[in-house]
């Protein structure tokens, strides 16, 4: 049981649901995942933070066999599998000119000065923050009942030169096949290290 600090501490149903019980899967029930669903995620995860609003994911949602058979191409032998055969795979990537997109984005403050002529400034910021997008995506489908399998085993320069073609400034950085997982696929689950193990309270 989960201690309760507060009263809108979710129930262990739904913790268990997007963490305790959530596993990264390899394969998939053949189960369509709509395009409902998919907006569903994105109208979730587009509500998690991003530093001063910057919002740099950019997303492709692989549904159709024909793209995510393109994408599977570009994927690890070992991966190729969890791609063509989920109902969905996405490519989260991200655009180092985000900082275009911040008078509109984040319009209490000239946002976007801090970003203009900096391009390592930049690359590092749309790194990190579409990762947190990423990882949004990933509790905002658990959340929506739908299971997850990330993976970086890709040619990442291939998915941004075959997907982000018209866009010069998106570079992919990483996939998330998106379905209901089929619990044969995957291993015991690994270890996760204790509080002590890797955390202090200052
Ligand atoms: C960014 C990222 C990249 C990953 N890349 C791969 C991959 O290329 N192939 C793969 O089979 N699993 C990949 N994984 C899955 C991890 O191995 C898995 O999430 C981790 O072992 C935890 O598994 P669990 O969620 O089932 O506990 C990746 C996970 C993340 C978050």
């Amino acid at each position: 049981m989960t201690e309760q600090f507060h009263d809108t501490t979710l129930s262990d149903q739904a913790l268990d649901q997007i963490f305790r019980e959530a596993r990264s899967y390899n394969g998939w029930h053949d189960k369509e995942v709509s395009e409902g669903q998919i907006k569903a995620i994105y109208e979730l995860l587009k509500m998690g933070p991003t530093s001063a609003n910057q919002q740099p994911g950019r997303f492709i949602w692989c549904k159709s066999q024909d793209a995510k058979d393109r994408l599977a191409g570009h994927a690890d032998e070992g991966n190729k599998e969890k791609v063509k055969t989920a109902p969905v795979c996405v490519i989260i990537g991200y655009d180092t000119e985000f900082h275009d997109q911040l008078p509109w984005l984040f319009p209490h403050a000239d946002a976007k000065s801090w970003f203009e002529g900096d391009k390592e400034k930049r690359q590092t910021n749309a790194f990190r923050n579409s990762a947190l997008q990423g990882a949004y995506l990933m509790i905002a489908a658990r959340a929506l009942g739908l299971d997850c399998g990330p993976m970086s085993g890709v040619d990442l320069d291939a998915v941004t030169k075959d997907f982000f073609a018209d866009e010069p400034n998106y570079k992919a950085d990483w996939i998330c096949s998106i379905g209901y997982g089929d619990k044969s696929t995957i291993f015991e689950r690994s270890p996760r290290p204790d509080f002590d193990k890797f955390n202090s309270i200052a």
